[in-house]
């Protein structure tokens, strides 16, 4: 019998089919499936387990107002993720849904279990809830007005019976294992903050039930209650495995997980809470929880609720899988944060894509073609630039290997991308060209491309696990077989055979024009975000009578305006002082606005899209010299621009913001 193998056991978090998943998202999963092929690569048996998180205050109360059931609301979502990461070439070995039985009645038992042996009691919750984080507040731990510290929303105030999870027994012993387990919290940073955050200050007992959330997993002894949704998800890790069940063998296999890979901002639940679960439970505790940092959206995070998103889906339309696949996991480094724009995507693609690897793959095919009639050469004796290229090259599978370790994606990438760099030197150095004009040079001419298309098959086997098709591309040029590109394959440099046949094809990544791409790119994203043109906001409808008189110039195409005439739109950054629903309507909020010189009070028709306490603080767009108009007996003083469009009889409307860098009264224009 074959030697087993070692197993890796890898999740992402299980997301909230709350609303569409965006690049945030995409770059989690992406990680984990570029961490899973290559562990795969190296012999390992991996298990690469994704899912939904779709119980909860949140859920139940987005599909209320949708006006339909929950399992209603997040199916159709749940199938846009998975084709999702369909798309995005990720191959996950398990998609669990918490609705599904399987999780259900493993939570079930393991509710009941705390509870029998005593780690949960009943008694009654009063203090403040976050339905956006779905977390408990303490008063020392909320910010000032009773807002979350973690999403700055305001909290609502939640009374009810409850059962209790005595997290305080375990309070010592965690912060023990925490000391004695240096890797067990990656990055090293995120485990200090823990320890002197929430740990020392003392833990108090979690509240693990709601009675008023009917949209989760009832608690089989006491059904009026559910269970608390963060018990609930973080149960999914193991009972995706089968644990409890009666086929538990992949438990057993794969239990502990090596890593969970989460964002920063729900560290603290993997860290904390779930680790003493498992204690309770009298199970292992996975091996280590990384926590990497946010894509940004100016200095915001991106995020659903807020609607600052970037989806993956144009970008991938445009330019392949692998292409965003490549910027997210070489941008910034693997723990820290970094922002997506699309004009940054496009530079590194030309740079790294097109240029570095392109070039060199194409050249090294076009050089074998023209000098060798399309049959890779045999080598002669190495000469002193070729062991320098073939000493990085042969270092190179190791040097990945210990980035991967690490989960420095971006490292690993920077790796390869030397090898490329100097690769495409060595020509430079070399120059076939040159040594192709004699016919007395063409031994050496033969070992320089045989030098190249070796290091050409190192780097299409190591970007594999980060850019799934383009190594075949990569492969078909240079004749390069299955095993050929073989983990194993990379011990021995020169194990191409000469001969092998060799075919120049399209280019891999062809040149683009940044700015015109950027520029269709950008237009193709708001498109699928469903937000197709900015329009001012509803309210101005029906007075939208132009202040200026029209005058059509001869020289001017029909319908538009001059230049002139746009300048006595007079328009100015905003900033919200205060916000608040208008009594007696549903569709009108009220702002007091800074806009430097003076305080503005107006009214804006978009309390379906917003709640107030959201825009407070906010740097909005005013055209701040509209004729003053009362409405519901308030003089509102001008009008906030927003963008609105409606796909399917759902309109989406977001007010257009600025950095708030800006001053409040910085013309716009
Ligand atoms: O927290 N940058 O779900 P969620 C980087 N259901 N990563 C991001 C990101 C961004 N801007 N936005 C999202 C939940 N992510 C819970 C988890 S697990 C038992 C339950 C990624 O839909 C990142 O991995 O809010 C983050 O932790 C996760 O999505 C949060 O997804
Ligand atoms: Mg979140």
């Amino acid at each position: 019998m074959s030697e087993e193998k070692k197993t890796f056991y890898l999740t992402t978090p299980i997301y909230y089919p709350s609303g569409n998943m965006h690049i945030g998202h995409t770059y989690t999963t992406v990680a984990a499936d570029t961490m899973v092929r290559f562990k795969k690569m190296t012999g390992y048996d991996a298990y690469f387990l994704t899912g939904t998180d779709e119980h909860g205050q949140k859920i139940e109360r987005n599909a209320r107002e949708a006006g339909i059931t929950p399992k209603e609301y997040v199916d159709p979502i749940v199938k846009t993720t998975k084709e999702l990461w369909k798309l995005m070439n990720v191959e996950y070995d398990d998609f669990i849904r918490t609705s599904e039985d399987r999780h259900v009645k493993a939570v079930q038992k393991i509710f009941r279990q705390f509870y029998d042996q005593g780690d949960i009691y009943k008694s009654a919750y009063e203090g403040q809830y976050c339905a956006q984080c779905e977390a408990f507040w303490t008063p020392t731990q909320l910010k000032e007005g009773n807002v979350c510290p973690d999403c700055g929303r305001p909290t609502e105030t939640v009374q009810e019976e409850s059962y209790f999870f005595k997290m305080s027994k375990y309070q010592d012993w965690m912060i023990d294992y925490i000391h004695e387990h240096p890797e067990f919290i990656q990055p090293q940073s995120r485990a200090n903050e823990m320890i002197n955050n929430f740990l020392k200050p003392g833990l108090q007992d979690l509240c693990v039930s709601r009675t008023s959330v009917k949209w989760g997993v009832p608690v089989d002894f006491d059904p009026r209650h559910t269970v608390y949704v963060w018990i609930d998800a973080l149960s999914n890790y193991i009972t995706a495995l089968g644990y409890t069940s009666e086929d538990d063998s992949l438990f057993k296999k794969y239990w502990p997980a090596d890593v969970h890979l989460v964002g920063k901002e729900i560290v603290r639940f993997h860290t904390i809470y779930w680790p003493i679960m498992l204690h309770a439970l009298g199970l292992p505790l996975p091996k280590q929880v990384f926590a990497h940092g946010w894509l940004l959206f100016g200095n915001d995070k991106m995020s659903k609720s807020k609607g600052n998103v970037q989806y993956a889906q144009p970008i991938v339309r445009r330019y392949g899988a692998d292409a965003l696949r490549y910027y997210l996991m070489r941008e910034m480094p693997f723990g820290a944060d970094g922002n997506y724009t699309n004009e940054a995507f496009l530079t590194r693609m030309n740079a790294d894509l097109c240029n570095d690897l392109g070039n060199l793959v194409s050249r090294t095919a076009a050089m074998i073609e023209k000098y060798f009639g399309g049959k890779a050469p045999a080598h002669s004796e190495w000469q002193e630039p070729d062991l320098k290229l073939i000493a990085i090259a042969e270092a190179l599978p190791g040097m990945v290997e210990k980035q991967m370790n690490a989960l420095q994606f971006s490292q690993a990438l920077t790796e390869i991308w030397k090898l490329v760099g100097e690769c495409n030197k060595y020509i430079d150095i070399t120059q076939p060209w040159v040594l192709g004009k004699s016919e007395d040079q063409k031994e050496r001419l033969g070992t320089v491309l045989y030098v190249l298309a070796e290091c050409v098959r190192f780097i299409s086997a190591l970007i594999r696990p980060f850019m799934p098709s383009t190594p075949d591309r990569i492969n078909a040029q240079l004749g390069i077989t299955q095993d050929l590109t073989t983990w194993d394959s990379l011990k021995t440099f020169g194990a191409l055979p000469a001969g092998t046949q060799v075919k120049k094809g399209e280019a891999l990544y062809p040149r683009i024009d940044v700015a015109k791409e950027a520029a269709e790119l950008a237009e193709e994203a708001l498109a699928f975000a469903g937000v197709p043109a900015q329009k001012p906001a509803q309210e101005v409808k029906e007075d939208k009578k132009p202040q200026a008189k029209e005058q059509p110039k001869q020289d001017m195409p029909e319908g538009c305006i001059g230049f002139d005439d746009f300048t006595k739109c007079k328009m100015v950054v905003a900033k919200v002082v205060t916000c608040e629903k208008v009594q007696k309507s549903d569709k009108l909020l009220k702002f007091d606005l800074d806009i430097g010189t003076e305080h503005r009070t107006v009214l804006s028709g978009i309390a379906k899209y917003y709640q107030p306490e959201e825009l407070i603080g906010k740097s909005l767009i005013l055209l701040a010299n509209l004729k003053p108009r009362k409405i519901m007996g308030v003089l509102s003083e001008g009008m906030l621009l927003s963008a609105i469009t409606e796909t399917d009889g759902v309109e989406t409307l977001r007010l257009l913001t600025v950095d708030s860098v800006m001053p409040a009264g910085s013309e716009v224009g």
